[in-house]
């Protein structure tokens, strides 16, 4: 029997704006598209997922938080609060979840003040660069480990 593979996924701040926002970093491609592509992919893996986007902290922090009762792993791109937010890593790290962070940028070629992540730490791994199958292979990466921690 595969594991359970329920996944919070997490979109931060000004996601929402994918398809319009800085196209020449971020592409054309919306989030409902990026969520709907990540549905598919999740179906073939034995997986349901439920996706959410806020530009609140608090809202991102109050379902990670709800995340404890029902998720098996949470798959974030955490956004312009990967460099900012104790509290964020704070809450991803109470839930006691395997997280895995995906940027649709590789953020290591970006400005100085990208290179740092507060949520890495306490991530299992990191995909970053790959547009939007950063996620999907981050979904991927996350199935695999949560196979890999129940053997
Ligand atoms: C991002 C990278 C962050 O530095 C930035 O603030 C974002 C998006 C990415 O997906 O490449 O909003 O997380």
């Amino acid at each position: 029997m595969p594991e359970p593979c329920r996944i919070l996924v997490i979109h931060g701040p000004n996601l929402n704006l994918l398809g319009t926002r800085e196209p020449d970093v971020y592409g054309r491609t919306t989030l409902s598209e990026i969520d709907a592509s990540l549905a598919e992919r999740a179906k073939e893996l034995g997986c349901e997922i439920e996706s959410f986007q806020s530009n609140h902290e608090g809202a991102l922090i109050d379902r990670i938080q709800e995340a404890h009762s029902w998720a098996d792993g949470i798959l974030i791109n955490p956004a312009g609060l990967t460099h900012t937010s104790v509290s964020l890593r704070d809450a991803l790290a109470a839930t006691a979840l395997p997280v895995v962070e995906v940027h649709l940028s590789n953020i290591f070629r970006r400005e100085t003040f990208r290179h740092h992540s507060h949520v890495s730490a306490i991530a299992v791994g990191v995909v970053s660069g790959f547009g939007p199958a950063s996620y999907r292979l981050g979904l991927e990466a996350l199935r695999r480990s949560l196979d890999a921690t129940s053997e």
